[in-house]
């Protein structure tokens, strides 16, 4: 039996109080659906900054009234101590995904970046430190690996970081390191590799490409690639990543204090994705046949990433059971239904 399998059997079995922050977002409403759905309580935190309340709504109407009521949200803000400190009382299992997210979010404004991804970070290590969680389980990022141009990324091997943002991610890291060392808290890290499906927001100026595109292109728009197509990424599905955070929230001690890559270890090009997007919405009744537009390279991307996921196999048991193609046939009928 698979590893997932039977921690999903563990705890349907004997159910556990997980904290989900950034709940309202696309990782966390995510999390949300699967901990109801295996009959789990969660209290849930968000300020909305980047997560909506239909995404919530989304779930409700997902699983059954009794599993909704399993559920507790507060609403507010990480930034602040006392919220953090609320949110932990009597949880078992915190799965830290709040944060402002995007790279060029971080370049226009990296205080207010900062302000979420580094002092809400540590307002939430403390608070789970003080109420002494079970485990504390946070989004790391692949945008760790920075300019080290090694691939695959092997978790060990990082160079320096390209954005704001992907500082902030790093010092994530440092202080959850320095936690365990100093305090004896230990956490657990996923750095996640461009993560994709549903409920992923298509809207807006810091839009990931999945989202972007597939909107624009059911919406008939143009798809701009930046650069010439050959950037490559790990796209990786969204239950893959929810697959990482159960096994890592039950993960003995002896393998905490660690960061884990959460990706498929594959390697996709803009142009590769872009074809692939494109099917799978012929499977699903478009037809895009316009040619993506191309521009300038964006200030602060990666060039390539792709992720060696030895070390979460062998340790954490994960196993993504979604390739990027069937991630999206997955995912696709979710953005078709929400045309219009
Ligand atoms: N999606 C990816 O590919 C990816 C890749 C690497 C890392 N991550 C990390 O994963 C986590 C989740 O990302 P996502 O893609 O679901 O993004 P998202 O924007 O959909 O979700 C983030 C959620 O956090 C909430 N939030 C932000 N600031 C907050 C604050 N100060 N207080 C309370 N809530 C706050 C937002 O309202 C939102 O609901 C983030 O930490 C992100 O940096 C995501």
């Amino acid at each position: 039996m698979s590893s997932y399998i039977s921690c999903k059997e563990k705890l349907a079995a004997s159910p556990r109080t997980w904290l989900i922050t950034g709940v309202a977002g696309f990782i966390g409403s995510n999390l949300l659906e699967t901990l109801l759905k295996l009959n789990q309580r969660v209290v849930g935190l968000d300020n909305f900054a980047t997560g909506h309340r239909y995404n919530l709504d989304e779930v409700q109407a997902s699983v059954s009234k009794e599993q909704w009521q399993a559920f507790s949200f507060i609403e507010g803000d990480i930034c602040d101590p006392d919220t953090c400190r609320r949110a932990c009382t009597d949880v078992d299992y915190v799965l830290h995904q709040a944060a402002l997210g995007s790279v060029p979010r971080s370049l226009e404004d990296p205080i207010t970046t900062n302000r979420a991804n580094i002092d809400g970070f540590l307002n939430m290590l403390v608070a789970a430190r003080d109420a002494g969680v079970k485990s504390f389980t946070y989004a790391a990022s692949s945008s760790t690996y920075g300019d080290h141009p090694g691939l695959p990324k092997v978790e060990d091997t990082i160079g320096k970081p390209l954005s704001p943002y992907a500082v902030t991610k790093y010092v994530n890291e440092l202080y959850a390191d320095v936690f365990s060392r100093c305090y004896g808290f230990h956490s657990i890290g996923l750095r996640y590799f461009n993560i994709f499906g549903k409920r992923q927001d298509p809207a807006g100026a810091y839009a990931a490409v999945i989202p972007k595109w597939t909107a624009a292109m059911i919406a008939g728009d143009a798809v701009y690639i930046n650069g010439d197509g050959e950037t490559s990424r790990d796209f990786c599905f969204i239950e893959n990543a929810v697959q990482a955070n159960l096994l890592a929230a039950v993960a003995e001690d002896g393998v905490k204090n660690q960061v884990y890559n959460v990706a498929v270890g594959g390697r996709t090009t803009l142009n590769e994705l872009f074809l692939y997007l494109a099917e799978a919405l012929k499977t699903n009744g478009i037809h895009y046949d316009q040619k993506p537009v191309y521009r300038d390279f964006r200030a602060g991307d990666v060039r390539h990433s792709q992720a060696d996921i030895e070390k979460a196999a062998k340790l954490l048991g994960y196993g993504p059971a979604f390739t990027i193609r069937e991630g999206i046939l997955e995912a696709m009928p979710w953005y078709v239904g929400k045309k219009g």
